[in-house]
């Protein structure tokens, strides 16, 4: 625990700055947006889903002219990141360095060529989203640098694609956010920096994106958190995905310190081929919402060598998500795991398949590795392995839940979203043991199949060992002794689901 405090506090020291544009743009279920640029795409058919998007630059101005206001960094160069010792366990690798920007292409500046004053409190919206413009116009491979030593402070701000060529945010310095929720627009709350359709963009560097959330989790309609209360999800909550890429495909992220992020820090969804490597992600443990990584609708996902440290799931996996990788990730102190769902929300349709988590480090959280579906719905999650997890004190390290339900209740409905194909193997260390260390509860109407356990073993951080695993209609069985035993894992497939072509989503 000292080492995340020590962390972040180093995290928060070091920074220097960097820069982006204004701009927002609603959720999937967003309202309108703000208009700030009169310029539009001239590359992109589609829109947002909710908002007309500013485009790139259409004059295609190779440069801007040098800002004459352009100063010397307020802020003191940043000290080197702390050294790879933030990786604490030795599943997760220390961030890969950051990469210098790439040699052939323009680099576009945000201080020296667009004006940006990264002093932290100077609004440097307009220049880091002209830089992203100019870089976007550019038709070979281009940097927009954010320099280190500089605070760049943006408004919310969507950073539209296609780009002409490949564009390369070089982030050394912070971004952060205004951290008051009564500057943002009212109908922009959902999204602070918005990628759409950036199609082929990195994102990289040593820099940090602070999403100043504090006032954000502070706001009354979040206080009812988790179970019993309200979901906290009213419009009048609405608040900022930190990063959010939608419909952006082959993105890459690495290197990166994102942290008190207002919502989810990092959002992917409607993309194709994503790599995040070597980020650490970071907000308190009491935060509400805030999930490291969330996927959804997505494919061809790899998450690699990342610590994350938050007040939700540390990676969360939602409907629409195939081929996922996440390998060498640590999660906690804090948080609820890594976390496949909610799914199945309101009768919906959910699929999720091909997904496997290998080398990670779970402590101090509310889960290990989770899938939870809610009562009502369809589809299925097929095909995904828990390999070589290590628990630290989780309160449940391996759950199914196929009774996720945020009210008081939830009606037992007749059809669930099937859960068939889970494989936890080397599952190890401990476990708080106010609950069994296994939870396995599948629906009334179609039970879990296949779940294969073997090389786990789960032991009492302190206090009684818990030997009874709750079980609850789940068919599969374990492949060695198992610490504490599940005996009651069913043999076979239930006639009802064997073969049963409308449980399987592809
Ligand atoms: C995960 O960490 C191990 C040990 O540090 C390393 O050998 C491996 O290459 C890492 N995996 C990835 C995908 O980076
Ligand atoms: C991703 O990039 C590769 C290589 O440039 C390309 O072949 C592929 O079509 C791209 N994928 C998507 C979904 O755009
Ligand atoms: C899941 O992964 C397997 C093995 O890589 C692949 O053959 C299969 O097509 C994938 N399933 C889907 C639905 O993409
Ligand atoms: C849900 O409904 C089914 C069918 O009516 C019943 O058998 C089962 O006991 C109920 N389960 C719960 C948890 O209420
Ligand atoms: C059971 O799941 C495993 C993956 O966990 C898969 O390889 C196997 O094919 C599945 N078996 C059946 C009968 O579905
Ligand atoms: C297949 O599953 C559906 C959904 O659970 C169920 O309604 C149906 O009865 C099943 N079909 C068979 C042949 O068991």
């Amino acid at each position: 625990m000292e080492f995340t405090a020590r962390t972040r506090t180093a995290i928060a020291l070091l920074l220097s700055l960097a820069a982006f544009s204004s701009f927002l743009c609603g959720g999937v279920q967003g309202g309108r947006h703000h208009h700030h640029h009169a310029k539009h795409t001239k590359h992109n058919s589609a829109r947002p889903p909710s908002a007309h998007a500013p485009g790139p630059a259409s004059g295609g101005r190779r440069h801007a002219s040098p800002p004459p206001h352009a100063r010397r960094p307020v802020s003191p160069p940043a000290p080197p990141p702390s050294s790879s010792g933030g990786y604490p366990t030795p599943g997760a690798a220390a961030p890969e360095p950051a990469p210098a920007p790439a040699a052939a292409g323009s680099v576009y500046d945000v201080v020296k060529d667009f004006g940006a004053v990264g002093d932290g409190v100077t609004d440097d919206t307009d220049a880091v989203k002209t830089a992203w413009d100019t870089a976007c116009q550019d038709d070979g491979d281009s940097v927009v640098l954010a320099a280190a030593g500089y605070s760049f402070l943006v408004h919310s701000t969507v950073f539209t694609g296609p780009c002409q060529g490949s564009v390369t945010i070089q982030l050394d310095g912070t971004i952060v956010a205004p951290s008051d929720p009564d500057k943002w627009p009212a109908n922009s709350k959902r999204n602070w920096l918005l990628f759409y359709q950036a199609h082929g963009m990195s994102l990289k560097g040593a820099g940090l994106i602070d999403g100043k959330g504090q006032k954000w989790w502070e706001l009354p309609c979040k206080s009812q958190k988790g179970h019993g209360g309200s979901s906290g999800h009213g419009a009048a909550c609405d608040s900022p995905v930190a990063m959010r890429f939608f419909m952006t495909n082959n993105v890459t992220l690495q290197g990166l310190k994102v942290q008190n992020s207002p919502e989810f820090h990092i959002r992917f969804d409607s993309c194709r081929g994503v790599v995040a490597s070597g980020l650490s992600i970071s907000s308190p443990a009491l935060s509400p919402n805030t999930d490291g990584i969330h996927v959804e609708n997505s494919q061809d996902v790899v998450i690699t060598n990342t610590a994350v440290s938050n007040g939700d799931d540390c990676v969360s996996i939602g409907a629409g998500t195939l081929n996922m990788h996440v390998e060498n990730v640590t999660c906690g102190p804090g948080g609820h795991g890594i976390s496949i769902g909610s799914l199945g929300k309101q009768g919906s349709r959910a699929c999720v398949a091909n997904v496997t988590v290998r080398n990670a480090v779970i402590r101090h959280s509310d889960n290990g590795v989770r899938i939870k579906t809610w009562q009502g719905g369809s589809g299925a999650v097929s095909a995904v392995s828990f390999e070589n997890v290590r628990m630290d004190a989780v309160r449940n390290p391996i759950i199914i839940d196929q009774y996720y339900c945020l009210s008081k209740s939830c009606e037992n409905a007749t059809s669930a979203v099937f859960v068939n194909g889970v494989s936890y193997a080397g599952i190890r260390g401990t476990y708080d043991a106010r609950t069994p260390p296994i939870h396995f509860g599948c629906s009334d109407a179609v039970p879990c199949t296949n779940i294969t356990l073997s090389d786990v073993e789960l032991l009492p951080a302190s206090g009684e060992t818990i030997d009874d695993p709750f079980c609850w209609n789940v068919y599969g069985s374990a492949a060695t002794p198992t610490v504490p035993p599940v005996p009651c894992l069913m043999e076979g497939v239930p006639r009802n689901v064997e073969d049963n072509s409308s449980l399987k989503c592809y």
